[in-house]
């Protein structure tokens, strides 16, 4: 197993991060222009997306192109691979962020938000990094930040076992391909004050302060832990703490003390 760290100073140009429109795809778009790297932003939003390109260009003088479009499309992925394979100001950092959660239980919810969720964070990650890991390793490097989740380490609904493949599979990938040039990295936040909960409907007025996290938080760290060549990276001493516990706790009272405190409708 090769386990060299990704260089620390690459020159990682151009960025590429999918679910820019909102919450920590945002915050990865402001942190990135930010440090002067070119941006390519993917969503379905164009009024949202046009907003966030233009704010970043004028605040930052990066160029930022916009792929307008749903992931869950053929036209919408095909797109986004096109840009990953072209080396016309070629992608050296992908940020596989795009998401969405689901509030109701595995057999109460329709087969067609199942199967879209099931996508958006599995099958559709893994489309781009095919593209992207062999276009990364002909131009001599890339890097790879996964967007997974803390609830990959919880096993309480198909968004764990989402984000659990996502684990593995990016573990998989940093072995693979780091000694290669490609740093793959799954990022593993906890409850982080984004839309993503208003969205699915769920009611988070039981989830404690302290539970919650910012975007600012987790896209530092994350692009640290990238640019270390870490495989795996779960921001905050408070979630890393959790996870360590959840080696320990019974898979029962994790899935109760879940249910409780985001009050999604269980089956
Ligand atoms: N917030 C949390 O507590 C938390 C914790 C752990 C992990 N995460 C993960 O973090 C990632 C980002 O979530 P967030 O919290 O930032 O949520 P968010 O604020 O709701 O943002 C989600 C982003 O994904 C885009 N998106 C959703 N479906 C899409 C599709 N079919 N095609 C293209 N773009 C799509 C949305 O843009 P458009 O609507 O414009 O398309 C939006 O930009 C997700 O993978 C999520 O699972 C979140």
């Amino acid at each position: 197993m090769d386990t060299t760290p990704a260089p620390l100073n690459a020159p990682h140009r151009t960025a590429l991060i999918t679910g820019a429109t909102a919450g920590i795809g945002e915050e990865f778009a402001e942190q990135l222009a930010a440090q002067g790297r070119h941006l390519v932003l993917c969503a379905r939003d164009a009024e949202a997306l046009a907003e966030v390109a233009h704010r970043l260009e004028s605040r930052y003088a990066v160029h930022v192109e916009t792929l307008i479009g749903d992931l869950l499309t053929e036209k919408g992925a095909a797109a986004v691979e096109k840009r990953l394979a072209s080396d016309i100001d070629p992608v050296e950092l992908l940020v596989n962020n795009a998401g969405f959660g689901l509030i109701k239980g595995f057999t109460s919810s329709e087969w067609q938000d199942e199967q879209d969720h099931w996508r958006i964070h599995t099958e559709i990650p893994l489309r781009f990094m095919h593209t992207a890991i062999p276009a990364m390793i002909k131009r001599g490097g890339g890097r790879i930040i996964n967007i997974a989740s803390i609830a990959a380490f919880t096993g309480v609904s198909t968004y764990s076992a989402a984000k659990h493949a996502m684990v593995e599979f990016s573990e998989y990938a940093s072995r693979r391909y780091q000694d290669r040039g490609v740093s793959v990295t799954a990022v593993c936040p906890g409850m982080t004050r984004t839309s993503f909960h208003e969205r699915m409907n769920m009611n988070v007025s039981r989830v404690p302060k302290v539970a919650w996290l910012k975007p600012e938080q987790v896209v530092r760290e994350s692009l640290l832990a990238s640019a270390t060549g870490k495989p795996l990276y779960i921001p905050s001493r408070r979630y890393r703490l959790l996870r360590f516990l959840l080696r320990f706790l019974p898979a029962r009272t994790v899935q109760k003390a879940t249910t409780n405190a985001a009050s999604s409708t269980n089956d």
